[in-house]
């Protein structure tokens, strides 16, 4: 089966599941005269959809959200909540998660550990310019803005509501870090001496071939969890033992 983006393929198992479900009840009262209730309904789809999503594969955390996502919605209906918190979590999700069906990269932090490790792989005392592609809520800037005073730092970030949150973060912070909001598949890569990324295995191919036709000869790349087919990284380092938290650099 062509592999669609698991969010479509979601969409797909979801409704199968739906009309599986309800072709099963109505086929169960006929011989049987049994009338279901609907947390029965639900449940059944529920199983069904995990059913589908392990059959097509997907990671095993969907198997659980699949097998949650109509009960969960049943119960919130139970709740009685009004309309309005519904929207209130519509929204913040749009703002905090933008474009992420179309960019396939998610909002997630990098943490402590990443970020020394980042700053073991930068130039000491020279002047460089630093982007990171996809900021968040800034914090590996602020950390290394503060470990490197020659450093330039800036920050791309397509979602609202993180952009505004580093710009807010580094205002009160006195931080000289530029946030901008844009898509960095816009930038020029060539601005920069060292290129940052945190993002999905399903960005990776696309911004490679923009570092490789933009970066500088000698400039540095760096990705944080996720490496590309092409070319073997010049170092890597190991954050945690066990774990998939890796960076991987190129020089350019
Ligand atoms: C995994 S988070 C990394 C956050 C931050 N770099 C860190 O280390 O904590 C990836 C971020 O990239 C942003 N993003 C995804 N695609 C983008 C794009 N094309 N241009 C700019 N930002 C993007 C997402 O909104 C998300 O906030």
């Amino acid at each position: 089966m062509t592999r669609l983006p698991v969010s479509l393929q979601s969409l797909v198992i979801q409704c199968i599941a739906l009309l599986l479900a309800a072709l099963l009840l109505f086929l169960i009262q006929i011989p049987f005269s049994y009338q279901p209730v609907l947390w029965q309904a639900v449940v059944l789809q529920g199983g069904i959809a995990a059913l589908f999503s392990r059959v097509w594969r997907q990671p095993v955390w969907w198997q659980a959200l699949h097998a949650l996502f109509l009960p969960a919605i049943q119960l919130a209906r139970q709740a009685n909540l009004p309309a309005g918190v519904y929207l209130a979590a519509f929204l913040l999700l749009v703002v905090f998660y933008w474009s992420t069906f179309r960019t396939r990269v998610p909002l997630y932090l990098s943490d402590h550990k990443a970020w020394h490790a980042v700053a073991s792989l930068l130039p000491e005392g020279r002047a460089f310019h630093f982007i990171d592609l996809g900021s968040g809520l800034g914090g590996l800037l602020f950390h290394l803005e503060s470990r490197f005073p020659q450093g330039r730092f800036f920050g791309t970030e397509i979602a609202p509501a993180p952009w505004l949150i580093s710009r807010l973060r580094g205002w009160l912070k006195h931080s000289q870090v530029s946030f901008l909001r844009r898509d960095y598949t816009s930038l020029n890569l060539a601005d920069f001496d060292v290129v940052f990324a945190f993002l999905s295995p399903a960005a990776m191919p696309a911004l490679w071939q923009q570092a490789q036709s933009q970066m500088r000869s000698g400039s540095l790349f760096i990705s944080l969890s996720f490496t590309v087919n092409t070319r073997q990284p010049d170092r890597v380092v190991l954050l945690a033992e066990g774990t998939r938290h890796t960076l991987y650099m190129w020089r350019m």
